[in-house]
């Protein structure tokens, strides 16, 4: 068997803001490294020069006026570029890959409170993942309050971007949303309860990682065999 094919695995973190998906995300990454994983990380809107850019136009408000239509469909732009050129080249490599935010934010932010026709969300997302979903999406869940706070501190100074402005009750509506994509899709999302110590999420995480990459490997193994 191509030992490549046992780590590729695609774990997303979602959550709202000061959910603690960065933190988390790098104690992740760590800790697959030193169980022997290749680990690819990255972010979004962002991860290449061209989904880069993108993030800069739409964090600063420039295309806010623009409409949630028109930010969706940069938010799905930005998305095609970094699934075309950073995360399939990763897991091609055999890599785990970690992504801070992807799909499930833009079917949140995008959608809630907005206007934005369900359609043509879906078309976007369509289009955008060219069928690359997520294996495991791990919603770090903080009641918006907190995050809010947390995202506060963090940002010191800094004024707040597009979406952190927002006030608690918009906030409070995403976290329900996210929290309704993972009830709605429990087999690829895992909700973890982020208002504990980071070395108890963290922990939680890592076991939780541990054991669908088990899984994954049994699966990879029984489909060799089956073709052998
Ligand atoms: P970022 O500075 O990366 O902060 P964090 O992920 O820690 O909150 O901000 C990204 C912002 O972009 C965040 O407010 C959510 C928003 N966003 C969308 O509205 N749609 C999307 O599809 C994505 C990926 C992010």
């Amino acid at each position: 068997m191509d030992a490549r094919v046992l780590s590729r695995y695609f774990i997303t973190f979602e959550g709202g803001e000061g959910s603690g998906k960065t933190t988390q995300i790098k104690r992740l990454a760590e800790f697959l490294r030193r169980e022997g994983h290749r680990v690819t990380t990255t972010r979004e809107p962002g991860g290449t020069p061209g989904a880069d850019a993108v993030r800069h136009l739409v964090l600063s408000g420039a295309v806010e006026d623009l409409g949630p239509e028109i930010e969706a469909i940069l938010f799905a732009a930005a998305r095609a570029d970094h699934v075309e050129n950073l995360i399939q080249p990763a897991l091609e490599r055999g890599d785990v890959v970690l992504c801070d935010r992807f799909h499930d934010s833009t079917r949140v932010y995008q959608v809630v409170g907005t206007d934005l026709d369900a359609d043509h969300g879906e078309r976007l997302e369509k289009a955008a993942l060219a069928g690359l979903y997520p294996n495991l999406t791990i919603v770090l869940d903080v009641p918006a309050e907190e995050g809010m706070k947390r995202a506060g501190e963090r940002r010191g100074k800094a004024t707040a971007d597009r979406f952190e402005k927002d006030d608690i009750a918009l906030q409070e509506r995403r976290r329900k949303a996210f929290l309704k994509i993972v009830r709605d899709e429990d087999t690829r999302c895992v909700v973890i309860d982020g208002t504990r110590s980071p070395d108890d999420v963290a922990e939680e995480i890592a076991s939780l990682v541990e054991d669908r990459l088990a899984a994954a490997r049994l699966d990879a193994i029984g489909a060799d065999l089956k073709t052998a």
